[in-house]
């Protein structure tokens, strides 16, 4: 393994269903099929794909949220699958994850601060409720949110505030390596490039690592260093963020780069200015 590689996957598979008891089976879905990619310390590595190809399932089998049926994940030269349970409570402190949606992503009847507090409760060293308090309001300032904020509920939130929400309840615990599934895809235009500013600025501010996990293109070349394209539970192509969109090898890449180029004639600045069409 390369020294600055931080997560390493390898032969990645998920196949859902089955049969589970003489009572019950299921229709087996095969939803990853061999998924393997490695992640450098303090890059940004995109995992796109159109709805369906898997990229929740695999950003949550390196949570360990769900097992993998088979391959390996190492972690910060650690075999994952090899970890006994404090093991991995420990390492729950390292690896986060910013859902898809922030909406389900809080409980409804409990307030955004004790939710965000909670997260430093159950996986924290410290147990001083007046510390723990603290931090939380720190880490609601670090997101760009008003301490009033602590006493809201979820559904008193935008969802660009709620997506902040999300992110302070993640990084409070001072994660290395955090998962984003989907995190600006249900927000606007202006929304979504004020919470991408802002991970890029937290990942400058705590030397974060991150798994950027999206179903177009749109915004990559502005956040990835570089991607991996994944169709049908496989990944059909890997590169930097710059020799994808120069030289995209694959059908299915060249159709997420011309649906961004449309949909978004006017971000080609962007890209121009970052050298990447
Ligand atoms: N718990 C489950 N049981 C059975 N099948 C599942 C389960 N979760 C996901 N799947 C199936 O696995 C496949 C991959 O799902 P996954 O959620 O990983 O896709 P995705 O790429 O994240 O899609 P999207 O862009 O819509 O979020 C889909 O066909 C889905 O229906
Ligand atoms: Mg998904």
């Amino acid at each position: 393994m390369k020294d600055n590689t931080l997560i390493e996957v390898k032969g990645l598979q998920k196949v859902y269903g089955g049969k589970k008891s003489i009572f019950l089976s299921t229709k087996k879905v095969t939803a990853v099929k061999d998924v393997s990619f490695s992640i450098r310390e303090g890059e940004t590595f995109g995992l796109i794909g159109e709805s369906g190809s898997g990229k929740t399932t695999v950003g949550r089998m390196i949570l360990r949220l769900i097992d993998p049926t088979s391959g390996s994940i190492i972690y910060n030269g650690h075999s994952l699958m090899d970890l006994s349970k404090k093991e991995m409570a420990a390492l729950r402190k390292e690896v986060q994850i910013v859902f898809q949606d922030s909406g389900s992503a809080f409980n409804p009847r409990k307030t955004i601060g004790s939710q965000i507090a909670q997260s430093l409760l159950k996986f924290g060293d410290n147990s001083d409720s007046q510390l723990i308090h603290k931090e939380t309001l720190r880490m609601l300032e670090v997101v760009g949110l008003r301490a009033d904020f602590y006493d809201r509920y979820p559904h008193e939130l935008s969802g660009g505030q709620r997506q902040r929400a999300g992110i302070a309840r993640a990084l409070i615990l001072k994660p290395k390596f955090l998962v984003l599934d989907e995190p600006v895809s249900a927000l606007d235009v202006s929304v979504k490039a004020q919470i991408i500013n802002l991970l890029m600025d937290l990942q400058k501010e705590f030397n974060l690592t991150y798994l950027f996990i999206a179903h177009n293109l749109d915004l990559v070349a502005y956040f990835c260093d570089r991607v991996a394209v994944l169709s049908k539970g496989e990944v059909i192509e890997t590169s930097s963020t710059m020799e994808l969109f120069k030289n995209p090898k694959h059908e299915m890449t060249k159709k997420l780069l011309s649906s961004i180029l449309t949909l978004h004639g006017d971000l080609g600045e962007v890209y121009r200015n970052r050298n990447v069409i």
